[in-house]
């Protein structure tokens, strides 16, 4: 095999792809900040199997990682990166260094808003700003394509669609499930963080969501209720620290409207060095008490 090309330039990707386009390709991107894993494959595979030519770009954000986080200890393995981009057979791997991406001070940025305010963004603030302005450079280097993201990173997912929708971007936004390890954790890049007693404590926030999505199935108590449940079942592992266990609405985060649509359940953690998310969407029983229970301040339980 010859393994994917690797490209720095902006202007060298755009060409390569234009041309691909000019021949007739249809282009499927895969944007990640490496460090990749069976997750990030799956979206690679759903890419390979829609689009003649795949592009990966492995480029680790400055602007999504607040001051106090971990963005020059976020792992990095470019050598392993390109190994898994060759073994799924991907055409094209992106991989600038910052100084391509931020030439110059970052004055002009994507702001999205109030949905970037809630679940992750309360503790992260300015985050998805920073998701949504290098997602936006990298729909504009990539031009028209199918563009894969998990629904591991959900809220993510609710931003980017709404980016592309509302700034017109030609980009076909395709979510793809959550890939877990046997015992139920969510695959992340982070999780390499976790040792010991704290790797088999993680998995405690997809036992949480199983608690909610059993309560949400049954039509058992408000989403507040449910909020609580999850929260409770976090509380029980000591080594893991809840931040926020939520009920909501899948395309507005906000509290779950009335008519037995989906319902998202959004935890996130901090067991160890790591901070965790996970989260499942969930279709309540037809007559539940999720859609007509009387949630008090959101659906939403936030510690710590
Ligand atoms: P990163 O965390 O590397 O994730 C890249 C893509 O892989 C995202 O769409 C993410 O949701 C998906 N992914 C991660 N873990 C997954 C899992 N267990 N199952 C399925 N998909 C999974 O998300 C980012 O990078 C960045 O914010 C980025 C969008 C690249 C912008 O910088």
């Amino acid at each position: 095999m010859n393994g994917p090309k690797v490209v720095e330039p902006i202007s060298e990707l755009r060409s390569m792809l234009d041309e691909a386009r000019g021949n007739g390709r249809r282009i499927g991107f895969v944007p990640t900040m490496g460090f990749l894993h069976e997750g990030h494959a799956s979206l690679m595979r759903r890419a390979r199997a829609e689009n003649d030519l795949v592009l990966v770009s492995i480029f680790v954000n400055p602007l999504q990682f607040g001051p106090s986080e971990d963005f020059e200890a976020y792992p990095r393995d470019f050598e392993e990166d390109l190994a898994l981009c060759e073994a799924e057979s991907v055409d094209l791997v992106f991989h600038p260094p910052v100084e391509e991406m931020y030439p110059e001070p970052t004055t002009l940025t994507v702001t999205v808003g109030p949905i970037g305010e809630v679940l992750e963004g309360k503790t992260r603030p300015g985050h998805f700003d920073g998701v949504a302005t290098v997602v936006s450079k990298l729909f504009n280097i990539a031009g028209p394509c199918r563009a894969y993201f998990g629904e591991k990173d959900a809220q993510q997912l609710v931003v980017i669609r709404r980016l592309a929708r509302q700034l017109d971007f030609p980009v076909e936004v395709i979510g793809c499930p959550t890939v877990r390890e046997p015992d139920g954790l969510a695959m992340s890049s982070r999780n390499t963080y976790l040792k010991g007693e704290d790797r088999v404590a993680a998995a405690v926030l997809k036992r949480a969501l199983d608690e909610g999505a059993r309560l949400v199935g049954a039509g058992h108590g408000s989403a507040d209720a449910i909020s609580q449940a999850m929260a409770r079942v976090i509380g029980e592992e000591p080594i893991a620290k809840l931040d926020y266990a939520a009920c909501v609405d899948p395309d507005t985060l906000a509290e779950p409207a009335e008519g037995g649509g989906p319902i998202l359940l959004a935890v996130a953690a901090w067991v160890g060095k790591a901070r965790l998310i996970d989260n499942v969407t969930v279709s309540p029983a037809p007559d539940s008490g999720a859609r007509t229970g009387t949630p008090k301040a959101g659906a939403s339980i936030r510690k710590g």
